[in-house]
């Protein structure tokens, strides 16, 4: 029989007589790389330990030192979890609520097959701000677009009329949704796709912001055609902000033909482009909406689905679940991920300081005109692209970046995103634009 020995917190949690505490930044790649999926290449020589403030974190780096294992500094939070923490770091409202939900209200952990009381204040706190009839709640945010899909379909089937099995999911070019089998169905990444077929079939792709595209083709194949799953703003494509006329455009498309516009807002929804919810940017309303990531106000993953009455309402018992969907403390801290939300006017300290750092980019850009290709962004998503040139390398910015105490991340080979917490302060949005300033420089 295995023989575990688990005990204490924090640093002194010790697994088999190894302590975290002890564990070298070289420590941890290598129990890592032997022990874990090698799905993942994080940035090499640092180990994140915990909160310093809602917008800083503490890494650690590796010693000169041969007495300690590693060195302790503080980095900026630029990518706050690719927006899971649009809250900020440990939001205290937040703590507050699931220290006291868990120690003095006593919350049960139950499946949806019984009642809970919490899940009434879910249901009230989503569909008012997103002004939705209903809501599912999932867990991962890659199970928001997956049951926008699953709705979609069943949708076309028995209220469209397509006829069995022939439903067809409009997605564009450069999206991602994430990692299920659905999500990389509808992916044009190969790094996504290599040797994971077969794919899920019914689903065309169009180019992103293309309305010519997407009136070709609905008008081919729109009587199949159930819904067009779409990114207000993509993301990880790099922070690609479309035309303002293209979703107004979009919308009507998918009325004239009957067919659903389903926004996947995972990563633009809870403030982070200066709006509650990006689709609000473009005046657009889609049929169905799909949330995740700061949905759980970085505390916990949370996603849901909300959508019209008679969308959503084509599910029935038995077609779709969750045992953790919803459970009562995801629900609490939902509801409270949406009170810090409207309380702490994120959305608008997003536009605010949103704009602070894109002037700061535009300088960034007129000092290194043959470097900097082109800022991206709408509230506080928002990216640098550099010229294509082997020496102006997004990983070398980021690890240039970390050098200078914020954490950033590459996408692609040229652009860099930042996309911190919608808490960030002035003089931290000032700090993040020196370093960015000091390390294009030196490329
Ligand atoms: C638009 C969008 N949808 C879905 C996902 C998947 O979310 P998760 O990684 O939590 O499953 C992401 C993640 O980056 C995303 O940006």
């Amino acid at each position: 029989m295995t023989q575990l020995s688990i005990h204490g917190y924090g640093d002194d949690l010790t697994i088999n007589g190894i302590r975290l505490g002890d564990l070298s930044p070289a420590d941890h790649e290598s129990i890592e790389k032997e022990k874990g999926g090698r799905n993942y290449n994080p940035l090499e020589n640092v180990v994140v330990s915990h909160v310093k403030d809602s917008s800083t974190l503490i890494c650690r780096k590796p010693s000169s030192d041969e007495t300690r294992a590693y060195i302790e500094e503080e980095l900026i939070d630029g990518l706050c979890c690719y927006s899971a923490v649009n809250q900020g770091q440990l939001n205290q409202t937040i703590v507050d609520a699931v220290v006291h939900h868990l120690t003095v209200d006593k919350l049960p952990t139950v499946p949806r097959s019984i009642r809970h009381k919490y899940m009434a204040a879910f249901l009230l706190a989503v569909t008012g701000i997103t002004g939705m009839d209903r809501v599912v709640p999932k867990v991962a945010g890659v199970e928001a677009p997956d049951l926008m899909f699953k709705i979609a379909r069943r949708w076309g089937y028995r209220v469209k009329g397509i006829p069995q099995n022939e439903a067809i999911i409009v997605a564009a070019n450069g999206n991602f949704h994430g990692r299920s089998m659905t999500a990389i169905s509808m992916s044009d990444d190969p790094d996504s796709r290599n040797d994971f077929g077969p794919f899920v079939p019914g689903i065309e792709m169009v180019p992103f912001n293309d309305i010519d595209a997407l009136k070709t083709l609905f008008e081919q194949k729109g009587d199949k055609i159930a819904a067009f799953l779409v990114e207000p703003i993509q993301g990880e494509a790099g922070v690609i902000v479309p035309d303002d006329t293209y979703f107004p455009q979009v919308a009507e498309l998918c009325k004239k033909h009957n067919i659903l516009l389903a926004m996947d807002e995972v990563q633009t929804g809870f403030g982070r482009t200066g709006a509650n919810f990006a689709h609000q940017l473009f005046n657009v309303k889609p049929d169905l909406l799909g949330c995740g990531k700061a949905a759980g106000g970085g505390i916990l993953p949370v996603s849901f689905v909300a959508g019209r009455d008679d969308v959503v309402g084509v599910l029935t018992p038995g077609s779709e679940g969750s045992t953790f969907g919803g459970y009562p403390l995801a629900a609490v801290v939902s509801v409270y991920a949406i009170k810090v939300l409207v309380d702490q006017k994120l959305a608008e300290n997003a536009r605010t300081r949103g704009a602070q750092l894109m002037q700061h980019f535009e300088d960034i850009k007129s000092e290194f005109p043959d470097k900097i290709k082109e800022i991206r962004g709408r509230g506080l998503l928002t990216a640098f692209e550099m010229f294509d040139a082997p020496y102006l390398d997004g990983h070398k910015v980021s690890l240039g970046l970390l050098k200078n105490g914020v954490y950033a991340k590459e996408t692609h080979h040229s652009t860099v995103r930042l996309a911190p917490a919608l808490t960030i302060q002035a003089w931290q949005i000032d700090n993040i634009a020196e370093a960015i300033r000091g390390v294009v420089k030196e490329l």
